[in-house]
C-alpha cells in the first residue's frame, strides 16, 4: 500500500525568548494509506508537536513532509490550507464546539469554507455513522462528552478527508466513553480511514496497528499491535 504521511527528519525547536525548544529532533515516520497509528508519550515528549506538524497546523523547522504525495514545506499558506482542507480531518481533546449551534450545524460547519456541500455521505451518513442519528438537533449542552466528542469527529469527517488525526480524543471521557470512541475509530479504520491518533491509554494506544512512542521529541520505539504479533516494526 502506498505511504499517504512521509516524514523525514522532522525538527521542530520553539524559542522562548533566548531559550530553544527542541519539541521533535529528527523524526522520521511513514504511515501507509488505510493504517491505524497510535503514538504514546509522556507529557511534553512532542505528541501535539509531532501531530500539529503531520497535520499541517504548524510547520517544521526543518525537515520533509509529504502528504498523499504532496511535499508541503516550503507550500504559501494558501496552497497548506487546501492541501489541509482536502485531506485532513482533526480532533481535539477539547471538542471545540460551537455552544450555539446544533450538533448537525457544528458537523457541517466546515462546508462554509470548503464548498463541497457534503461529498462522501454527506450530514446524514455521517450523524449515522458517529451514533447520533436521533441527537442531529440538540446543542452541545445537552450532549455528553462521549456525544460532544462524536459531533467533532463527525466535523472532521464531513470534507471526506484522507487522514484523521486526533491529539488525545479521549482525554476528557471516562473509560467506558473511551472505549466506545476508540470503538468509532476501529470502524472508521475499517472502512478504510487512515488515522493517527494520540492518547495517553495503552490499552487504547494498543487497538491500532502500530503504537510509536516518542520520548523527548524522537521516536523511542514501535510495536506491531496487530493480534498474533509481538513484534517491534
Ligand atoms: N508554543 C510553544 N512554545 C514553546 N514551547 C512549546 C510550545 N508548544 C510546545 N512547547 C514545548 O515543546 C515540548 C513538546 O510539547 P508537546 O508537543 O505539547 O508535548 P506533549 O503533547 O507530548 O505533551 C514541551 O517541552 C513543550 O513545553
Ligand atoms: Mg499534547
Amino acid at each position: 500500500m502506498s505511504d499517504i504521511v512521509e516524514a523525514k527528519g522532522l525538527t521542530k525547536v520553539y524559542r522562548r525568548g533566548r531559550e530553544e525548544i527542541h519539541a521533535l529532533r529528527d523524526v522520521d515516520f511513514i504511515v501507509k494509506k488505510g493504517e491505524f497509528a497510535s503514538i504514546i508519550g509522556p507529557s511534553g515528549s512532542g505528541k501535539t508537536a509531532l501531530l500539529n506538524v503531520l497535520g499541517c497546523l504548524d510547520t517544521p523547522t526543518r525537515g520533509s513532509l509529504r502528504i498523499n504525495g504532496i511535499e508541503t514545506c516550503g507550500l504559501r499558506e494558501h496552497d497548506l490550507v487546501k492541501l489541509r482542507r482536502d485531506n485532513i480531518g482533526f480532533v481535539f481533546q477539547q471538542f471545540y464546539l460551537m455552544p450555539t449551534l446544533t450538533a448537525r450545524e457544528n458537523i457541517e460547519l466546515p462546508l462554509l469554507f470548503s464548498h463541497k456541500n457534503g461529498k462522501g455521505a454527506g450530514i446524514d451518513g455521517i450523524l449515522e455513522m458517529v451514533g447520533l442519528s436521533d441527537r442531529g438537533n440538540h446543542l452541545p449542552g445537552q450532549l455528553s462528552g462521549g456525544e460532544m466528542q462524536r459531533v467533532a469527529i463527525g466535523r472532521a469527517l464531513i470534507n471526506d478527508p484522507k487522514i484523521v488525526l486526533a491529539d488525545e480524543p479521549t482525554g476528557n471521557l471516562d473509560s467506558a466513553t473511551s472505549h466506545m470512541i476508540f470503538k468509532l475509530f476501529e470502524e472508521l479504520n475499517r472502512q478504510g480511514m487512515t488515522l493517527i491518533i494520540v492518547t495517553h491509554n495503552l490499552d487504547l494506544a494498543r487497538k491500532a496497528h502500530k503504537m510509536y512512542t516518542l520520548k523527548d521529541g524522537q521516536i523511542e520505539g514501535c510495536e506491531d499491535c496487530s493480534p498474533n504479533t509481538d513484534m517491534m516494526c
